[in-house]
């Protein structure tokens, strides 16, 4: 079975057999009957590089239905199943007026393993509006309920990447939103900027959806046209002393105060600064708009993008010193 469909960076790697899974019970079943073998789950497919062949029996979880499991005149708290398209389910939000995912916009993948490495865009993070999550124990397929500290949320980080690696599926996510009197993050200087320019003076969760959805499309390519899984690096965090050292070479270097003694420095920009921004090697390259996504332009190896992964890696170490590391799992 061809998994080229199933991963957003549309990589033709051949799993050797493959199962739809649609609900916890057939999960289950399956989890406990062929517990001996090698086993390989996906999801949206939107955050790997298949870098070889999975000898594995592929489980693609597609448990699907959004129901509310409680709520008041303030919020609500609704069940998302793991299987659920992420934006289909911010866009159902945004039609419900319920408040909180509306940053999160456009963002590839499903709902199921956006805890997994807290996805975040434009100044807000899964985790700000995070309830809990239900998940599978691998081994002994009993169910879980995870709540926001359990999870261990992080820039890019949750336990599921860390101590659990391996050990849950997650089969539904909770998360707790607003029904008035919205919280709206407007702080980041693109969403301003777009709003400006759509003459938006009070926005609604609306106009802040389609605002990131303007700046995305914008800038980061539509895995649909383009394979690609987003940001291939995370921004990596730097002492205060070292970006000192640094700025002394690059006195325009962009950066985010993350504490007094770290500071977050744009992968991108980075890229962008060693010379790969939009250079295309045969089928696959960086892209031109965003340095930070590497993209399949048609038929590209996953092993050749994880080549250009690694030499970005060392370029850069080599110029600025700072080792940034994936975002993507490589598989
Ligand atoms: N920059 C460059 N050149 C580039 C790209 C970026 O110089 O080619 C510099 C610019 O100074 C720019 C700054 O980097 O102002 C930040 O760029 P951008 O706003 O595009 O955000 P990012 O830091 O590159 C992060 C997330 C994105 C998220 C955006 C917006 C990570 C690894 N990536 O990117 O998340 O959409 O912020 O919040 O944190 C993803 O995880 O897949 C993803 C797309």
């Amino acid at each position: 079975v061809s998994l080229k469909p199933y991963n957003t960076f549309g990589i033709d790697a051949i799993a050797k057999s493959y199962a739809n899974i649609t609900s916890v019970k057939d999960l289950k079943n399956v989890l406990k009957s062929y517990a001996l073998e090698p086993l390989f789950f996906l999801g949206g497919g939107s955050n790997m590089l298949l870098t070889k062949d999975i000898n594995a029996l592929v489980l693609h979880l597609n448990l699907k239905g959004i129901s509310i499991v409680e709520e008041n005149e303030n919020y609500v708290i609704l069940e998302a199943k793991a299987g659920e398209n992420w934006h289909d389910f911010v866009i159902y939000c945004i039609d419900n007026n319920y408040g909180g995912v509306e940053n999160l916009s456009l963002i590839p993948g499903n709902t199921g393993t956006a805890p997994i490495q807290n996805i975040g865009a434009y100044g807000v993070e899964l985790k700000d509006v995070f309830h809990s999550c239900k998940a599978i124990n691998i081994a002994t397929q009993e169910e879980k309920i995870f709540s926001k500290m359990d999870c261990n949320f992080g820039y890019r980080e949750s336990v599921f990447k860390q101590d659990l690696k391996g050990k849950y599926i997650i089969t539904s996510v909770n998360l707790k939103l607003t029904k008035r009197n919205h919280k709206l993050s407007l702080d980041y200087g693109a969403i301003k900027n777009q709003l400006e320019s759509f003459e938006v003076n009070n926005p609604t969760i609306k106009d802040i959806s389609d605002a990131v959805i303007a700046i995305r499309q914008s800038k980061l390519p539509d895995p649909k046209e383009i394979g690609n899984s987003g940001s291939f690096f995370k921004n990596p965090v730097i002492s205060a002393s070292d970006f000192k050292i640094l700025q002394k070479d690059f006195p325009d270097a962009p950066h985010y105060v993350v504490s007094d003694t770290e500071i977050k420095v744009p992968a991108g920009w980075l890229i962008e600064t060693a010379g790969f921004k939009g250079k295309r090697f045969g089928d696959y390259g960086v892209h031109n708009k965003q340095a930070l996504v590497l993209v399949n332009y048609g038929n590209a190896l996953g092993k050749e993008i994880f080549a250009l992964a690694q030499l970005i890696q060392t370029t850069v170490e080599r110029i600025f010193n700072i080792k940034i590391e994936t975002e993507v799992n490589i598989i």
